[in-house]
């Protein structure tokens, strides 16, 4: 089998096994044939994500951003005004034979380690040219043409022109007057959001990586330019090694060399302290989400590949098993440049007067990432297909991320054991999102629960009832400890956390 062929059936593999566990169906709706670009989360799904968002709102918030909610739809004055309607556009390329369109830089990117983005229409050709890719479709030969397209997504409303919006971060800075009174005209504060945002994506072939509807967690720091390199939280991660990849080192098809925040600033990789803390805060979200260190890197844009709002864009990069190293968060410097366009179409003040009474117009720094791509990325790099004759698959997902937290299982279906048993989940449920079953053989009832990656399953046995106790069978180690009821809801935390050793945390089953 060849490396390609492999890689096919690893991602089917894969794909199958997400469909089957409830994790991610579609493209949907599946009964109609699928439409390109949108998915449905089954209910395992949907737990899973519902933690990658709630990661992401723990974190934005312990650092003082406040989450909010825009419209999704919004009049083209708006996107006029950002510079999307006339700028937000992919270059496609046409298939010859079959008149597929695809989008030219990531045709390459999926088989080629190199930043096409930041390519020239003619580079793109050539390279297509040169490492003879053909139509992912029909293998005919792609047209030696490139096209422009809108990613906006339009509708009209009340007869008025008006987008779906492509990017929460807009939508975040129109009521930029009503977050300066908000936060006590204060310098700097921030503001996020999570919901969903659209974009019509050139046939999207890689999964919720790139849905033409998605969910984005955009956060928004507003502040004085002038305390960009004076930065409170920066003296805190300036030591911080963190894995930098500058463009430059991307030319020359140079090694990540991790170095500190404070040595990038140096070496004027980035430009201010606090774009550095910005960088440090998406990299510690993505460690939190369980991703190990040595599957992230950060990547530079080239001059060239910048969006048309950033001055600074680094991105956050992650190595999955099926698509290799692949964007999941940028990081932008976005400057006073959304502010004032607004200020100039709408015909509003959009500026800050500080306490020696001068005015300035906020920059912005915004850490834009979303959670289908960590969901993905969490299903992708812990899914562990065993080969033939080695067992089961196993959803190895960092226990703090699992979708369901514990299972809880009577033995057998006995009234005196379910009594219990229920007893048992109601208490559990206060904190954790529990899994009850009382069907098939307690082997299946373990099977599935691992299958699902839940860390931890709960047996209520006949002990249980006189000594009021239950065992904990954990994912991994299939070990199991005895735990007293009264205790369980604090070493199920504690366990889940990682604070305590399973074997330290109860009696030993042996
Ligand atoms: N707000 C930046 C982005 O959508 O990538």
């Amino acid at each position: 089998m060849s490396n390609h062929q492999k890689e096919d059936t690893q991602e089917r593999e894969f794909l199958s096994f997400i469909k089957e566990a409830g994790l991610v169906w579609g493209p949907s709706p599946e009964i109609y044939g699928g439409f390109a670009g949108f998915y449905e989360y089954g209910p395992l799904g949907k737990l899973l994500k519902n933690k990658v968002e709630n990661s992401i709102r723990r974190v934005f918030n312990s650092q003082g951003l406040r989450e909010v909610e825009a419209p999704t739809i919004l009049p083209d004055v708006v996107w006029k005004a950002s510079g999307h309607l006339e700028t937000f556009q992919d270059r496609i390329i046409k298939c010859s034979k079959c008149k597929s369109a695809f989008r030219a830089d990531k045709l390459i990117e999926e088989k080629h380690d190199v930043p096409a983005d930041s390519f020239s229409d003619k580079k793109i050709l050539d390279f297509i040219e040169e490492h003879d890719i053909k139509c992912p479709s029909c293998k005919g030969l792609l047209e030696k043409n490139i096209e422009q397209q809108s990613l906006m997504m339009k509708t009209k409303v009340a007869g008025e022109d008006a987008s779906l919006r492509p990017e929460t971060a807009t939508t975040t800075y129109l009521p930029y007057q009503r977050f300066v009174s908000y936060f006590r005209k204060r310098l700097p504060f921030g503001v996020f959001q999570i919901g969903k945002a659209y974009r019509n994506e050139i046939s999207p072939r890689q999964h919720v990586l790139r849905g033409r509807e998605f969910t984005q967690a955009e956060g928004q720091i507003f502040l004085d330019p002038k305390t960009k390199n004076n930065w409170e939280k920066y003296p805190a991660i300036a030591k911080e090694i963190l894995p930098f990849w500058d463009y430059k080192s991307q030319e020359k098809n140079a090694q990540v060399k991790p170095i500190s925040i404070e040595e990038a600033l140096k070496k004027k990789f980035i430009n201010s302290q606090a774009y550095g803390w910005c960088i440090y805060l998406a990299y510690t979200q993505f460690v939190k989400f369980g991703i190990p260190k040595e599957k992230i890197r950060l990547r530079q844009h080239h001059p060239d590949e910048k969006a048309f709002y950033a001055d600074d864009a680094w991105d956050i990069e992650v190595k999955l098993e099926n698509y290799g190293w692949f964007e999941m968060c940028g990081v932008h410097d976005r400057t006073d440049y959304d502010l004032k366009q607004h200020a100039k179409f709408s015909g509003q003040k959009l500026e800050f007067k500080n306490e020696a009474g001068e005015t300035f117009v906020p920059h912005i720094l915004e850490i834009a990432f979303g959670s289908d791509r960590p969901t993905y990325a969490l299903m992708d790099l812990f899914y562990e297909k065993k080969a033939e004759g080695e067992g089961k698959t196993t959803f190895s997902i960092p226990y703090h991320m699992a979708p369901i937290d514990v299972s809880v299982f009577p033995l057998i279906k006995k009234p005196e054991l379910i009594k219990v048993a229920q007893g048992v989940k109601e208490e559990l449920e206060r904190d954790f999102i529990v899994d009850y079953d009382e069907s098939g053989s307690i082997g299946r009832r373990y099977l599935r629960s691992s299958t699902q990656g839940t860390p931890f399953a709960i047996t209520v046995d006949f002990d249980s009832i006189e000594k009021k106790s239950v065992t904990i069978r954990d994912r991994d180690t299939e070990k199991q400890i005895r735990v007293p009821v009264i205790s369980l809801n604090h070493v199920i935390r504690q366990l889940i956390n990682g604070d305590i050793e399973f074997e330290r945390a109860g009696e030993v089953v042996k």
